[in-house]
């Protein structure tokens, strides 16, 4: 059993971890998250001594117990825990003091689902549930705690739901995932920030007296803080030490935080923001908050991110094209932007069939009047002017040359100059009698609103279905402001950031049951809402609309830490880069974009034919590494560049057979310092031919020794190298 409560000590063991919580004085605490301590209670750990004004609750003769120096499981508001808490509640009166205590358990057989909610679910693992009751004995709200457990995994899920089972209706004004105390304060905080085309950059903090934390009132989770954090001790490093891992699998506004107490203790808290959080529950309704993924690895933080690769791969991606190769594909953004039609579109294609390409995506500007950015969204018809004779000729077109086809939406938002707009002013996102803001001149649909939804799920089905489309790439390229809906009473306005990301995953529970053979790729401006919860319907999402090779490491870095490479949108795209303007080699681009799903992102028609023979290369290679990239175990043999002279990481076959090593080296230099990399997770003892060499060197002998990088002559050249065990 991977679930265990004797004495009200629950234990949920995983291979490598156990998490541990008591039922004690009606109160549920905290008592361990860390490695295997078999069936001991660690409430030993827990000392009461009077640290003063710490209040102390009614019925407990001990002046020395106070909630605010306990380690607690789900902490409720205004009982004397002055540190951050996981649920607060306005009643009928005013008053908002929540009072949980601990009414029962349950223990069952595989994993719980969450209604409307993205999830892990079981799939071929072993998993169990916990479902522990609190409740508030005076106001009858009460709260189910979920835990799953995936021993092998090593990965503990959480969520809740909050039940007003009283007669009153009640507000909730913050209902939190969850809550993890620890009891030391000395380690460091790793967070995932950055802006537009530079996602998910890693950053690493001591933890300090006070709050630290990260989060995203911008209606989606946002480029600027991804929900994913880490706690580590500070000498934990990429293969020892200790380190907590906090996946959040949400898409809207959240807040993660770690808070250092009076006493030295540590809380990490991680919910829905509760910014402009305002939930009515009537009588009998409940509120679900979403799931977070739990891992802790005592291997550093290589073994945390594994761990997550798998979990979100296996548990949290699903559909046809969760493990299936997906096409190699060319995406024309970068090549024409708005100025493509069918006759360019194809000539593309033609191109890239010769070097092996096998899907042609059409981005944006084909529908509607699109030929910039401050028109058109909303209007899902297709633009004759550029595509005479239709989808259907092009995509025919398209596939008789030999190419898949696949097409660009941006369903959640509409321009105010759009037929759609002017019919359904009603349907933006704003408050009426307002100035309001823009982004990219475009306004966003309510999404909370399901005739919103059903008229774009209706015009998207019917360009799906109206040729052979077998990919769709979902944008979303504004952040929300105004938010308002002309549908919800004042008392439900706190609903609609909520009510919005329900409805996106209603649309797109839907959309992805109706067309199972379409892959969807998930973007926002990039990866503005590259989470766990898009995940589960878009296995693969636009890391960033930063194409820059080098630029890309240091993001496929930071995104590394909790995604796996087959969420990871990667395309080679021209050079000078239309980012940055740089200029890397076709080997380079390839290789970055290899960490990834691989595609292409530039007007072939314009390359010569010696690039075109570096692509041909490109792909057959791709090929070749394929299984090795995605599903081999993923190593980050460096840093992201900051301070080494090199970017590199490494995949290894499950079987440790294979071993495929990659390494950017950032600057060429005079009389240059020798570089080694240190390769990981090989055998030792095993013998690996590196593949184009003489060299039979032993898995000990690259990981200890390391490999002697190339004296590089540029800046930014790449090196890719396959290792395999002899026979
Ligand atoms: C976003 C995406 C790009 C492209 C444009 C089209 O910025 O990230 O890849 O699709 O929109 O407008």
């Amino acid at each position: 059993m991977a679930i265990t409560c004797k004495d009200n000590v629950f234990t949920l063991k995983t291979k490598n971890s156990a998490y541990q919580m008591k039922a004690d004085r009606g109160f549920l605490f905290h008592t361990y998250y860390g490695p295997s301590v078999g069936d001991t209670d660690m409430s030993y750990l827990g000392r009461t001594i009077d640290r003063g004004f710490s209040g102390n609750p009614e019925g407990i003769d001990d002046r020395g117990f106070s909630l605010d120096t306990q380690l607690l499981e789900y902490p409720g508001y205004g009982t004397g825990d002055y540190r951050d808490y996981c649920l607060r509640v306005v009643y009928p009166d005013g008053s908002q003091v929540t009072n949980l205590k601990y009414i029962d358990h349950e223990i069952l057989e595989g994993k719980y689902a969450l209604e409307g909610l993205p999830a892990m679910y079981q799939g071929e693992e072993k998993a169990e549930t916990l479902k522990i009751t609190l409740r508030d004995i005076h106001r009858h709200v009460e709260v189910i705690l979920y835990y799953g457990v995936f021993e092998d995994l090593d990965i503990i899920t959480r969520a809740c739901k909050v039940i007003n089972k009283g007669s009153e209706s009640v507000h909730l004004r913050r209902a939190y995932s969850m809550c993890l105390d620890f009891h030391q304060k000395d380690m460091d905080f790793i967070q995932f920030y950055g802006r537009h085309a530079m996602e998910r950059v890693m950053e690493r903090s001591h933890l300090h007296h006070g709050v630290q934390g990260i989060g995203s009132r911008r209606g989606y989770s946002s480029h600027q803080y991804n929900p994913f954090v880490i706690l580590a001790k500070q000498d934990t490093t990429e293969d020892s030490g200790w380190c907590w891992g906090s996946c959040f699998v949400y898409s809207g506004n959240f807040q993660a935080e770690a808070e250092v107490s009076q006493a030295n203790n540590t809380r990490l808290t991680m919910g829905i923001h509760d910014t402009q959080f305002d939930f009515l529950l009537e009588e009998g309704e409940a509120f679900t908050a979403p799931e977070v993924l739990l891992s802790f690895s005592s291997e550093g933080l290589g073994k945390l991110s594994r761990n997550y690769h798998k979990a979100i791969r296996q548990n949290i991606c699903r559909g046809k094209f969760k493990n299936a190769r997906r096409p190699i594909l060319i995406n024309n953004w970068e090549a024409t932007y708005f100025g493509f039609d069918t006759d360019k579109l194809l000539e593309i294609a033609r191109q890239a069939k010769e070097v092996g390409i096998e899907m042609l995506v059409m981005d944006d500007g084909w529908f509607g009047k699109r030929n910039d950015d401050n028109s058109g969204l909303g209007d899902w018809v297709v633009n004759e002017t550029k595509l005479p004779g239709g989808l259907k000729r092009l995509v025919d077109g398209v596939n008789e040359i030999g190419l898949k086809f696949g097409i660009w939406f941006e369903p959640e938002m509409v321009s105010e100059d759009s037929d759609l707009y002017r019919e359904h002013p009603d349907w933006a996102l704003k408050v009426p009698g307002h100035s309001l803001t823009r982004g990219r001149n475009q306004l966003v649909l309510d999404f909370s609103r399901e005739d919103v939804r059903e008229h774009i799920f209706n015009r998207m089905c019917e360009i799906l279905e109206s040729a052979n489309i077998e990919y769709v790439k979902w944008d979303a390229n504004r952040h929300m402001t105004d938010v308002w809906s002309a549908e919800l009473p004042p008392e439900r306005q706190g609903e609609v950031f909520h009510r919005y990301i329900l409805g996106l995953y209603d649309f797109l529970e839907k959309i992805t049951k109706r067309f199972p053979n379409v892959l969807f790729e998930g973007c926002s401006g990039g990866g503005g809402r590259f989470d766990a919860g898009m995940m589960y319907y878009h296995p693969q999402i636009w890391c960033s609309d930063d194409t820059d090779a080098i630029e890309r490491l240091r993001i496929q870095y930071g995104t590394s830490f909790a995604y796996p490479v087959s969420t990871v949108g990667a395309h080679v795209s021209v050079c000078p880069n239309h980012q940055t303007g740089r200029s890397v080699s076709m080997k380079t681009r390839g290789v970055v974009a290899m960490a990834g799903t691989f595609g292409y992102e530039l007007d072939i028609t314009e390359m010569s034919q010696e690039e075109k023979e570096i692509v041909k290369e490109q792909i057959e290679e791709f090929k070749k590494y394929y299984d090795l990239i995605q599903n081999g175990d993923y190593y980050r043999l460096s840093d992201d560049g900051t301070k080494s002279n090199y970017v590199a990481w490494q995949f290894v076959s499950p079987d440790q057979k294979e071993s495929l090593l990659n390494a950017v080296v950032l600057r060429t230099k005079a009389n240059p310092p020798f570089q080694f990399v240190y390769a990981r997770g090989l055998k030792p003892e095993a013998i690996y031919h590196v593949e184009g060499t003489e060299l039979n060197l032993s898995g000990a002998a690259l990981m200890n020794g390391g490999y002697l990088l190339p004296i590089v002559t540029d800046d930014y050249e790449a090196v890719q190298i396959h290792l395999v065990e002899c026979e």
